[in-house]
Parts: C-alpha cells; sequence; structure tokens
C-alpha cells in the first residue's frame, strides 16, 4: 500500500510521535508512507515527499510536526476537493491519514463520503473532540498550563496581587479546567459557564479578608461574561474554518483583570499564556498515545477501513466512525465544573 499522511490545524504536540509510528509500522507492513505538507493546503497543491525511516527517527521526542501545518479549507479553495483527488489519484495513494482536530477531520470525513479512502487521527490540545477520550497534545499543553500557574503563584503572593491567566479555548474549557485545578487557581471560568464579574470579585474579596491576600484566576479565552463582552476586542478576521481569532486584540483576560482592579481595588495583572501552550517537546504521555494511534492508523489501513478515525477509549485504542466524531465537540460538563467550584476562593 502507499499511504498518505498529512497533519492540519494548531499544531500539538504529539504530531511527530503519530508521523513516526505510522512510518515504523508502514514498514513493518512493507508499505509506503508519503507526506503531504501543510495540511490541505499540500494535498491541493501536491507537495507529496516519501517518508522513510531515517526521516522520522527520534522525532517523537519534538513539538510541532515535520509536515507542517495550515488552517486551509478545501472549501474555500477553488476546486479544492478535486484538486485533492486529482493528487490522490497522481500519487496512487491507497489510503490517507489526516492528522488534525475538528476542521481538519471534517474535510477527512467529506472526502471518505466521497468515496476517498481516509482515516483520521485525533488532534488537539483544547481536547473537545467528541469520540476520543483525549486528544493528544492535551496533556503536554496542561502541564505548560500548570506550570505557568505555579510560577505565577509566587510573584501574585510577592506583590499582593490578582493574577489573571488567560488560557486557550475557544468554545471548550478543557485546559482551563485541568490547568486550574492542576496549578490551584483560585476562580476558573471556561466558555461553556457564562461567569458574573461580580461574583469572581466577591470570591476575591472574601479571600482578601481570610488573611490570603493574593489569588489566581484562570480564564478561558472563550469565557463571557456578557456584561463585559463589548469590551473585548478580537481581530476582525477569521480563519479558513470561520474561527474568530482569539488571543489577539484585546481579550477577556485583559478585560477582566481591569474590571477587578476598578471593582475591588487589589492591584491585579493579567497574563496571555497563548502559543507557548502549544510549543515545546511533548509529555511522556503525548509521545505514547501519538504512537498507538499511529500504529493502529495503519493497522486500520491495512484491515482495508476508510471514514474511521483512531480513538482512546476507556485505555483502548479503537476505531470509531469519522463523521460521529466531528459531528459535535466534546465540552465541559457542568457536574465537572463543580468539582472545580469547591476549591474556589
Ligand atoms: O485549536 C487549537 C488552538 O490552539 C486554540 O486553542 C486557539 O484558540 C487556536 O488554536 C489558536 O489558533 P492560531 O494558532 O491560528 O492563532
Amino acid at each position: 500500500m502507499r499511504l498518505g499522511i498529512l497533519t492540519g490545524g494548531g499544531d500539538a504536540p504529539g504530531l511527530n510521535a503519530v508521523i513516526r509510528a505510522v512510518v515504523y509500522r508502514a514498514s513493518a507492513g512493507g508499505h509506503e508512507v508519503i507526506g503531504f505538507f501543510r495540511g490541505w493546503k499540500g494535498a491541493i497543491e501536491n507537495t507529496a515527499r516519501p517518508l522513510a525511516i531515517e526521516d522520522v527517527r527520534d522525532i517523537q521526542k519534538e513539538g510541532g510536526t515535520i509536515l507542517l501545518s495550515s488552517r486551509t479549507n478545501p472549501a474555500k479553495v477553488e476546486r479544492g476537493f478535486e484538486r485533492i483527488a486529482e493528487t490522490l489519484i497522481t500519487e496512487s495513494i491507497d489510503c490517507l491519514i489526516a492528522v488534525g482536530g475538528e476542521d481538519t477531520l471534517g474535510v477527512a470525513s467529506r472526502l471518505s463520503q466521497a468515496g476517498h479512502r481516509v482515516l483520521g487521527v485525533p488532534k488537539t490540545i483544547d481536547n473537545d473532540l467528541d469520540a476520543t477520550d483525549y486528544t493528544f497534545g492535551f496533556d503536554t499543553a496542561i502541564n505548560i498550563v500548570t506550570q505557568a500557574l505555579d510560577d505565577l503563584a509566587t510573584t501574585a503572593r510577592s506583590h499582593e496581587r490578582v493574577m489573571v491567566v488567560e488560557i486557550m479555548g475557544r468554545h471548550a474549557g478543557w485546559m482551563t479546567l485541568h490547568g486550574g485545578i492542576a496549578g490551584g487557581a483560585h476562580v476558573i471560568l471556561i466558555p461553556e459557564v457564562p461567569f458574573d464579574t461580580d461574583s469572581v470579585c466577591a470570591i476575591l474579596r472574601k479571600r482578601w479578608d481570610e488573611g490570603r491576600h493574593w489569588a489566581i484566576v484562570a480564564v478561558a479565552e472563550g469565557a463571557q461574561d456578557e456584561e463585559l463582552q463589548k469590551h473585548v476586542m478580537h481581530a476582525e478576521h477569521t480563519d479558513a474554518f470561520g474561527h474568530v481569532q482569539l488571543g489577539t486584540g484585546i481579550g477577556v483576560g485583559e478585560v477582566l483583570a481591569r474590571e477587578i482592579e476598578d471593582r475591588t481595588g487589589l492591584e491585579t495583572r493579567h497574563v496571555v499564556l497563548g502559543h507557548l501552550q502549544r510549543g515545546g517537546p511533548p509529555s511522556a504521555f503525548d509521545r505514547v498515545l501519538g504512537t498507538r494511534l499511529g500504529v493502529k492508523a495503519v493497522e486500520m489501513a491495512e484491515q482495508g477501513l476508510s471514514g474511521m478515525m483512531v480513538s482512546l477509549q476507556g485505555g483502548e485504542v479503537v476505531p470509531v466512525d469519522l463523521a460521529r466524531a466531528v459531528g459535535r465537540l466534546k465540552t465541559v460538563p457542568v457536574e465537572r465544573y463543580d468539582v472545580a467550584r469547591l476549591f474556589f476562593g
């Protein structure tokens, strides 16, 4: 078989572990692997390059993706889907492995519905893909968030300040929830549960009154207090999949920090963790998860499967229907948020 592979969307630590695993497992099975550079852009423009063991040796240790990434949406490119189909024929690709989040896998699902042999591997630091327990990249990212909160605590304490920390997550608060719990944030705010700034201020005032004169507020970039929203100014443009670019302009972290200071008189600073959350080497968990998913994807290709995604379910890596996996986002259930609330203040 000739297997194609591409990585699309925002990068996530663990992508290189998947690529390495696909190449090693394919080689063990006597198959060839063709890499397409820059996600769907590479499939449209045909940037094919054969990948050999030597190209991927030891790359599981490295963050990012050796195949590069883009947020190209074939639906927004003239003859985008037809050109991908032409590339697959020109390169004699028997099965294409698309590694990405809901956008990249949504395209993969559409291609498979059009009759192409495509498999998906779920990736995103946001952990918001349904039909898999965890996406790789998430574990590394929440360790980065946790470390940042630990570090910010010492300076917050020394200066008796509130630190508002803005964490990635447009629609899902998994990173803020897990990073916030692990890093001991005193208030956690997520997109799934609209917040009220007066209640946040009340929690902080009480904390001060009880003699603890510092605090960390972990806020997801997509969290909203309707009243503050008019002050939040994101970049005007959206990406090719229609998402507003958060983390630029004046984000919720900055607006919230200003409001907390105005309403409570407590000295407050804000920090946007931004792309630091996606950088650096993957955690051991993400290296191993990426490896298992990559190996399984090749096994599924050997079994002739298509329109499926590799998924982690209760510790096992199993195939699930791709269309179902991209059908809806996995957001934080309110009961999970209630666990975090126990530790507020
Ligand atoms: O989807 C992953 C993610 O890191 C989001 O958490 C974040 O909102 C977005 O990508 C940032 O995208 P970009 O790298 O295009 O600015």
